[in-house]
């Protein structure tokens, strides 16, 4: 793979040239006709100002509108920037926190620029990519549990022409390089920084052991020969979005697992499911090459292992995380927890994946504060999600009756089993965020930028063929935000509401649909909503994953950055800019919320460090300047 450019991609880029999905959802032919029956679509031209768009005063209860004042911002927002720094606004300072290749521990090397992270340091070490993350109390010390999505090889592997992959130690040093790092931090004159050495700190990597719960655990087809009772995996890959239990466990999601494996047969044939996953027969960083768990044709049933949410408890480092089948399998974005009136714990999963669907897990039992927490994310109940023209939706159970599947197949081929229920197919799910002051949640839809004739779905639905007016965008180019109340108040209910809190566009160059909502102005303007996150005032947090060139479709818009976004008047404004070629994705705070964490993911040379230096994925801190509250 060294002869071409693909090591310039980000993972999501790469993968979907692997994998050209769904030519359109059944989501947008929704969101099209509900449009259309409600009447705000006069002209196309109109649909920005249709409060089906907007939807606070009209498919939510005002109670969720009224409790929270209008124009409660706190900061005067910012302008675009297309530099190499990140920008936050007047009144507000940033520093790093972590750092690609910095110590965990002292015995680990420091990062060379001409070498980078050693093999025999690569588990010491903060791991690259920083991505969803979440803070934690352990014994009133500060810790931060936070994903290492995937691994640049140019930049890990510095001394290998083209970031090629060569040997068994290039794998190793990358697959330490990636997973999870939980991590005690503190605050000092100099910032926020990284306790080396803490008892706390600890590298969770491509290796590591863990253990398998719920309908898929010991079942066949997670059998290997190194795993012959099919009980413990080793690893945990692609870390993207996040979660935090109330019982104070970290929840990280494997997301884009496929592109791990491959073949070193040319003559293997792939089993059934392989392919609904985008299980190919060349890997992404070559393991298959040096590393034969990853080679498909000798290791069928590893990749079933892969695709699941993990478990971890950071005020632990001897303990074993969990995968927990029960939450499903497929390329989990985040995991957002929110406790039913009765106690049941609801988690809403989104499937990032064009084509694929939006998810919901409650458990069976309940929880109790103090009370057992060992079944919760074991034993429970899997739905996807309908969404109908008329503004409801209902969450489809995933039960053998309904999808002829076992208990352990819904586990593992998940997206059959909501493809057999007749789900909604989506525009890339990425986070869900659960508003804490109202009973609301909120899906991003990054986009769906391949929308179009030239391809045909590779496995997940049949396209769906659209009724009535025109699709409201051919191509998807910008994302948008959904958002559902569930009925009676309560997560764990069948039925909900929705509409669409954003549709991100551009009118100072389209003056049709693709110039978004009436919330889109010319001061706020950003494409691909990714990661979100509520503060616990009830403020939306949006961070990108887009085009940051600038440029046409997208002028106006710059790099990646982080909006703050009103529930209650759907106001939008900029709170900050990442350094470009970055990605901001992954918010969490300080356990006095004066300090803000975000991730810096992928940035180009030489962010942060200065010229001449290697580009470093970064935690950094946010805070105001009179240290008063954030979040
Ligand atoms: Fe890892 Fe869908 O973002
Ligand atoms: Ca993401
Ligand atoms: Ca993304």
């Amino acid at each position: 793979m060294s002869d071409d450019n693909t090591y310039d991609l980000s993972w999501d880029e790469w993968d979907e040239l692997q994998r050209p999905a769904a030519a359109t959802t059944d989501f947008d032919a929704v969101v099209e006709t509900a449009i259309s029956r409600r009447g705000f679509l006069s002209g196309i031209v109109a649909f920005g100002s249709g409060a089906a768009v907007m939807g606070a005063g009209t498919l939510l209860s005002s109670t969720s509108v009224e409790a929270q004042a209008a124009g409660r911002f706190g900061f005067d927002p910012i302008a675009i920037q297309t530099d190499n720094t990140i920008h936050v606004p007047t009144g507000y300072s940033w520093s790093p926190v972590a750092k690609w290749g910095e110590p965990l521990f002292s015995d680990a090397e420091d990062l060379s620029q001409d070498f980078g992270v050693g093999v025999a340091s690569s588990d010491r070490v903060f791991g690259e990519n920083t991505d969803g993350m979440e803070t934690f109390v352990v014994d009133g010390r500060q810790v931060i549990a936070v994903n290492h999505e995937y691994v640049n090889t140019k930049i890990n592997l510095p001394q290998n022409a083209d970031g090629a992959v060569l040997s068994a130690d290039d794998v190793l040093t990358l697959q330490n390089m990636q997973g999870v790092t939980v991590m005690e931090v503190a605050e000092s004159a100099d910032g926020w920084g990284i306790v080396v050495d803490s008892d706390l700190n600890r590298r969770i990597t491509q290796l590591t052991p863990m253990a398998i719960s719920g309908p898929a655990a010991g079942h066949d087809l997670m059998k290997t020969d190194a795993d012959p009772d099919g009980m413990t995996i080793l690893g945990t890959m692609n870390n993207c979005g996040a979660g935090k239990t109330p019982w104070g466990t970290y929840l990280t999601c494997e997301e884009n697992f496929n592109g791990y494996f491959g073949s070193t047969d040319a003559d293997f044939v792939a089993p059934d499911g392989y392919a609904r996953y985008g299980i190919g027969a060349e890997g992404r960083y070559a393991y298959e090459k040096f590393d034969a768990r990853f080679d498909t044709s000798k290791n069928p049933n590893e990749p079933n292992r892969f695709g699941y949410v993990v478990e971890i408890d950071p005020s632990d480092p001897t303990a074993m995380p969990v995968k927990h089948t029960a939450l499903g399998r497929f390329k989990h974005e985040n995991a957002a927890v929110v406790i039913a009136p009765d106690g049941r714990v609801v988690v809403y999963l989104g499937d990032d994946e064009r084509g694929e669907f939006l998810y919901k897990y409650v458990s069976t039992g309940v929880y109790t504060p103090g009370g057992p927490t060992d079944t919760l994310l074991s034993d429970g109940q899997l739905y996807a999600a309908k969404f109908d023209t008329n503004m409801t939706g209902e969450w489809l159970a995933l039960t053998p009756e309904a999808t002829g599947m076992d208990a352990a197949e819904i586990a593992i081929f998940t997206r059959t089993a909501a493809s057999a229920v007749g789900a909604t197919t989506m525009d890339r799910p990425e986070w869900v965020a659960v508003n804490p002051v109202a009973v609301e949640a909120y899906c991003a839809l990054t986009n769906n930028s391949r929308r179009g004739p030239d391809f045909t779905n590779a496995g997940g639905d049949p396209a769906v063929a659209i009724e009535g007016s025109p699709n409201p965008r051919d191509a998807n180019n910008y994302g948008q935000i959904v958002r559902w109340r569930p009925e009676n108040d309560d997560h764990a209910a069948i039925d909900f509401t929705w509409d669409l809190y954003v549709m991100a566009g551009n009118p100072t160059v389209h003056d049709d649909l693709n110039a978004g909502s009436d919330n889109i102005n010319e001061g706020n303007l950003f494409n691909s909503p990714d990661g979100m996150m509520f503060d616990s005032t009830g403020m939306l947090w949006i961070q990108t994953d887009g085009d940051d060139s600038n440029e046409e479709g997208y002028a106006g818009m710059g790099n990646n950055q982080m909006l703050a976004g009103d529930p209650a008047t759907g106001q939008i404004e900029r709170f900050m800019t990442g350094p470009n070629g970055s990605e901001v994705t992954g918010l969490a705070w300080s356990a006095d919320k004066r300090t803000m964490f975000v991730g810096i993911q992928h940035p180009s040379a030489p962010f942060p460090d200065g010229d001449g230096m290697l580009a470093r994925s970064s935690i950094v801190a946010i805070k105001r300047d009179d240290n008063a509250l954030v979040g």
